[in-house]
């Protein structure tokens, strides 16, 4: 495969989810209407639904919230022969550390992320889509509204869209700040007016979710995918980024561009888009212009906090679903958090125990009690009271914790804090009475190591 690289080794930008970033004001439906906005909707508009599904299929556009779920697939999966409404969630929650890529969508192109809700509602059949979009973004919300306004007024939205027989509404539900309503059976309890208290799957909202009816949740930037995937035809966008394994069904690959970004000790924090496959090493030299001051990269979590750790020689790994998977990581939200060399880990561990310990929603006991736990022994380590016993305490809360809840919030708590313990190990130690010459060491397997 030609590599993608220019000829001074740089990895090109591909601007296509972000092609009016910088557009002065973008997200007026004037300009964009001149950038084309809408016209993709009113070509499939013409289409049968279950064409635009198998267009969508064919991208193999994967999820973008996180899970890197099939799209196509998912919309699949929505009962064709069921008459109760059917509704779409956007989900714009954003709730995960670190990332804040799709908040540049809806601030700056919310007609496209509309357009790509409007082409799914018509495909998957749904009357009325729903955009929870997190509290703490009062400008996405603004931004939203103001979209989902002069739609209306155009024609865009309502009982005949564009003119056709298919009617939709809009509506934006503001979060109130937990990161457990980005959980999508969460986001659904909230959106119902309950607490945020994730539901059990199955059933799955494609079939049972909002308000007992089928359901599609997806991303934002997944959805502001698909116009151009109508634009130019789903192997267009699977021709894009790293392809499948055809020796290992699980490789599915990664199709498409991806929105990436940097936050934490890097000198040039922000959000790019690329073709899938450019490594961690390159986005965050050659983008992020390397860590903050002059110092060292140590450790960075590929894709927001919920994902394990790679250290400073594990980065030249393509940013891509099974890449990732492959080196024991996983792309989570491709935006990366980066820890320079005055990082201290055990304390990087006693905060991310914290936010899970205080995000959790308190119906599974693993995740109450155990987020609790594991803060605490950090806080006992970092305390200069720590022995090596705690680390294999820790070993056997994060056993009996994984996979043993209702969401993946806890295993979302274990992953990062889990590989920290094993590649930064003499880190703990050192501050251990009797252990503080402990030598660096990478991985250390621990006690049930999996
Ligand atoms: C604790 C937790 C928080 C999550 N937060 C978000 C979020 O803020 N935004 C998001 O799109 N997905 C989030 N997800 C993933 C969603 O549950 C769901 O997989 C996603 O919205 C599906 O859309 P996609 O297939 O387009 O990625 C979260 C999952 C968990 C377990
Ligand atoms: S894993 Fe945690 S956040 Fe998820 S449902 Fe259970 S208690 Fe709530």
């Amino acid at each position: 495969m030609a590599s993608k690289r220019d000829k001074d080794g740089r990895y090109p930008e591909t601007k296509i989810l972000s092609k009016n970033f910088g557009v002065k004001d973008s997200w007026t439906l004037k300009v964009a209407k001149k950038n084309g906005a809408y016209k993709n909707l009113e070509k499939a508009l013409k289409m049968a639904p279950a064409d635009i599904i198998e267009e969508v299929k064919t991208s193999r556009v994967r999820g973008r919230g996180g899970a890197g779920f099939p799209t196509g697939v998912k919309w699949g999966f929505v009962p064709t022969e069921s008459d109760k409404p059917k509704y779409l969630v956007l989900n714009a929650d954003e709730s995960e550390p670190g990332t804040f890529k799709d908040r540049y969508l809806m601030e700056l192109d919310p007609h496209l992320v509309l357009e790509g809700c409007l082409i799914c509602a018509y495909a998957c059949g749904l009357s009325t889509i729903y955009i929870y979009v997190r509290g703490e973004y009062p400008k996405s919300q603004e931004r939203l509204w103001g979209a989902i306004e002069e739609a209306r007024k155009a024609g865009i939205l309502g009982k005949s869209v564009m003119g056709s027989d298919f009617a939709c509404e809009a509506y934006v539900h503001t979060g109130a700040g937990a990161y457990i309503c980005g959980e999508e059976t969460g986001m659904l309890e909230s959106l119902e007016g309950k607490r945020g208290h994730p539901r059990i799957k199955p059933p799955f909202p494609a079939v049972e979710g909002a308000f007992g009816c089928p359901t599609v949740i997806n991303n934002v930037e997944t959805l502001a995918h698909v116009p151009c995937i109508i634009e130019n035809g789903g192997q267009w966008f699977a021709d894009m980024g790293i392809q499948p394994d055809p020796d290992n069904p699980r490789a599915m690959g990664s199709s498409g561009t991806k929105l990436m970004g940097l936050s934490g000790d890097i000198k040039t924090p922000g959000v790019w888009e690329f073709e899938f496959g450019i490594t961690l090493r390159e986005l965050i030299e050659q983008y992020g212009e390397g860590a903050l001051d002059g110092r060292k990269v140590k450790a960075v979590i590929p894709g927001g906090l919920s994902m394990p750790v790679l250290t400073a020689d594990e980065l030249d790994v393509p940013m891509g679903f099974d890449a990732l998977v492959k080196v024991g990581s996983g792309l989570g939200t491709a935006t990366a958090i980066v820890m320079d060399d005055s990082r201290d880990m055990v304390e990087v561990c006693e905060n991310i125990a914290h936010f899970f310990a205080d995000e959790s929603c308190g119906q599974c006991t693993p995740c109450r009690e155990g987020c609790h736990w594991m803060e605490k022994i950090f806080a006992r380590i970092q305390g200069g009271e720590g022995t090596p016993a705690d680390l294999d305490l820790l070993e056997r809360l994060f056993i009996n914790i994984e996979g043993r809840t209702i969401c993946a919030l806890a295993d979302a708590a274990v992953w990062p804090l889990r590989s920290i313990i094993r590649k930064f190990r003499h880190e703990f130690l050192a501050k251990m009475p009797g252990h503080e010459d402990a030598p660096a060491s990478t991985e250390t397997a621990g006690v049930g190591a999996s």
